[in-house]
């Protein structure tokens, strides 16, 4: 073993036991009735401190127990199972003691309190008894950057305390640390100058809201995680690869082909080839899918309008009533671990199948289908070329829906001014849509829930999970009733799921338009005036469960339009099909 890895084991075993301490120390003064509020929040805030020295690790080889100790503080229900996950950890206890510390909850801090004491028990386990390899410190140590210009800077782990510069600090230093068990004849230390620099940015910036983001990410962090993978090639790390969404050799977030359209596909054959595409373009286009002969996925997912169709919602197909929910866009579907408004299905093959046999939206038969294809001697040389074998007499329904699959995934544009700016061209956005960048990833906590660089749910910097937000969308705009679509409750009848929706992405939304599952809102003004009086509950829909949080937001009319320039910005440059 490269004398490097010990050394790392050795210090993330200090930096647990220095966070066990804390905790304990944090519970002795709960316990107390002699320590004052100030003591317990500084104490508290000590204690994240020390969990972000060794984040980079936990959450990379041991994430089921980060999450307990540092996911958000809302019920979770994992499929298949059903198994509800109570919120536990650190962001839980942050609502106990901020903004003013409630003594009531001394009981329920002290039970939390005792399940760090456990986690804890786990990680030394955990990192005692295995070996880490330097290519999975290089990766770790990459994705640990990208958490924190996604995550860690826009409040998303620490809503109420907001702090999120001294944490960030704590997460690099340790990350210098780290690389400086690397540098052998100085190869380092061109990394560990870019981190320094990056601490020092966050030292003279302190204040969350006038923290300048873009600046950070641009001149500082890009910088830095390019410079990981750099010094990984100088030293010639063996690195082990696997199929995931976000390339392992991306050396920013923004990195042209940084996402692999290919990650969510169901298996190894069925990614994406030229010929698939051709074939499921045509299909895409061609009512023979469905069963009058009249509809196509088009006829709803317009190419002209990024692949939705302008309606609040489309009709049924006997023409007689809507459809239950509003046509999300289509570009960038490929990069979703799940799809629908209720994340009920895992592949695009599955949604293709699911739609054309929906009695509602296309009221086909996959099994004629395949039958009539088959008779048409285009499309039988289609996918004879696109799904070639041996003594091929048919088609399997499959490949249908894998050929409209492989469509979908070759429509990823992560091609907009915003992309163009960091990859480095300056004149790609003005100072208005930078603030409203700004705007978007702190005082207006948009990327707390829309995550950057997707700008949807998928949850960075592993983009294996789908978000989903009670956020209180109301009927009609303005009125004080929620829709009663009931969203993921639908699926999952667990209370905390009812009107829990997917997080769509704000690419291209100023096509999208009208917005949410319901078409409720039809400009963006709108939407954000939404979320700026607390979602839902700012129009008096008193839901349990809301988890957009409920305070207002205090966005000016100029802070409104520069949210709105910059997700402007975020439009795809896509060729005309
Ligand atoms: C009648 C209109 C209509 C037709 C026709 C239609 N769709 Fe859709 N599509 C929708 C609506 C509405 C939704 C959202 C439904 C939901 O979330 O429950 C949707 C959702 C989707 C999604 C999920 C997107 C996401 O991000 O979650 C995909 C992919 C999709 N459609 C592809 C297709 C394909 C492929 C076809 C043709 C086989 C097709 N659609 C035909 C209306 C339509
Ligand atoms: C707590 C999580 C959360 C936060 C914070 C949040 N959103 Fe959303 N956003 C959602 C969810 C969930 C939906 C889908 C809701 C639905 O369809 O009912 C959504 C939908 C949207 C849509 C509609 C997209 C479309 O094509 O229909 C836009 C635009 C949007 N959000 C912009 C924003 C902006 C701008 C902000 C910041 C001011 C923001 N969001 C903050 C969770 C959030």
């Amino acid at each position: 073993m490269p004398p490097s890895e010990k050394l790392i084991e050795q210090t993330i075993g200090k930096q647990v036991d220095s966070f066990a301490g804390l905790c304990t120390r944090l519970r002795g003064a709960v316990e107390s009735d002699t320590v004052s509020e100030e003591q317990i929040k500084d104490l508290f805030l000590q204690t994240r401190i020390a969990y972000k020295r060794f984040e980079w690790a936990a959450e990379y080889f041991v994430p089921a127990t980060s999450r307990l100790v540092n996911g958000p503080p809302v019920q979770e229900v994992e499929m298949p199972e059903m198994q509800v996950i109570e919120p536990a950890g650190l962001q839980v206890m942050e609502g106990f003691i901020f903004p003013k510390y409630d003594a009531q909850k001394k009981k329920e801090l002290i039970v939390q309190l005792n399940l760090l004491k456990l986690d804890c028990d786990r990680y030394q386990t955990f990192f005692r008894n295995i070996d880490i390899f330097d290519w999975q410190v290089f990766d770790a140590a990459k994705l640990e950057v990208f958490r924190l210009i996604t995550t860690g800077i826009t409040g998303f782990d620490n809503p109420l305390t907001l702090k999120s510069t001294s944490e960030t600090i704590a997460s690099l230093e340790s990350l210098q640390r780290v690389f400086s068990y690397f540098n052998e004849n100085n190869m380092a230390d061109y990394l560990e100058r870019g981190i320094e620099s990056a601490i020092i940015f966050c030292r003279i910036n302190p204040d969350f809201n006038s923290f300048n983001r873009m600046e950070f990410i641009v001149r500082y962090a890009n910088p830095v995680s390019s410079e990981i993978t750099s010094l990984e090639e100088k030293l010639k790390i063996h690195v082990i690869r696997y199929n995931r969404l976000l390339n392992q050799d991306a050396k920013t977030l923004f990195d042209t082909g940084a996402f692999n359209v290919n990650a969510y596909a169901p298996d190894h054959s069925s990614f994406i080839s030229d010929k698939k595409i051709a074939l499921g373009k045509k299909l895409f286009s061609d009512p023979i899918l469905s069963g009058t002969g009249k509809r196509s996925c088009q006829s709803c997912h317009q190419p002209a309008r990024v692949f939705t169709d302008g309606l609040v919602k489309n009709t049924i197909i006997d023409q007689k009533g809507l459809l239950e929910r509003n046509t999300p866009t289509l570009i960038n579907a490929a990069l979703q671990p799940a799809l629908f408004y209720d994340l009920r299905v895992n592949s695009l093959e599955d949604q293709s199948l699911s739609v054309v046999q929906s009695s509602r939206e296309m009221h086909g038969s996959m099994i004629l289908s395949v039958k009539r294809l088959w008779k048409d001697t285009i499309y039988r040389q289609q996918f004879l070329d696109a799904f070639p074998y041996e003594d091929k007499n048919s088609i399997d329904t499959f490949e249908v829906m894998n050929a409209i699959g492989s469509y979908i995934r070759s429509l990823v544009y992560l091609n907009s001014r915003f992309d163009e700016y960091m990859r480095g061209s300056k004149s790609a956005m003005n100072a208005d849509e930078i603030n409203g960048f700004n705007l978007f990833m702190g005082k207006a906590k948009c990327a707390t829930c829309h995550f950057m660089p997707l700008f949807s749910g998928v949850f960075p910097p592993r983009f294996i999970k789908m978000e989903m937000e009670v956020i209180g969308v109301p009927v009609k705009r303005g009125v004080n009733k929620i829709d009663p679509d009931e969203g993921r409750y639908g699926i999952v009848k667990v209370e905390s799921q009812r009107h829990d929706f997917k997080i769509p992405t704000v690419r291209n939304a100023s096509f999208t338009a009208p917005y949410m599952h319901n078409g409720v809102f039809s400009t963006l003004d709108q939407v954000i005036g939404f979320y700026n009086k607390g979602g839902g509950s700012g129009l008096g829909i008193h839901l349990e469960n809301q988890t957009l949080p409920t305070d207002t937001l205090g966005l000016t009319a100029k802070e409104t339009s520069d949210i709105i320039a910059f997700i402007k910005t975020l439009d795809s440059k896509i060729p005309t099909h």
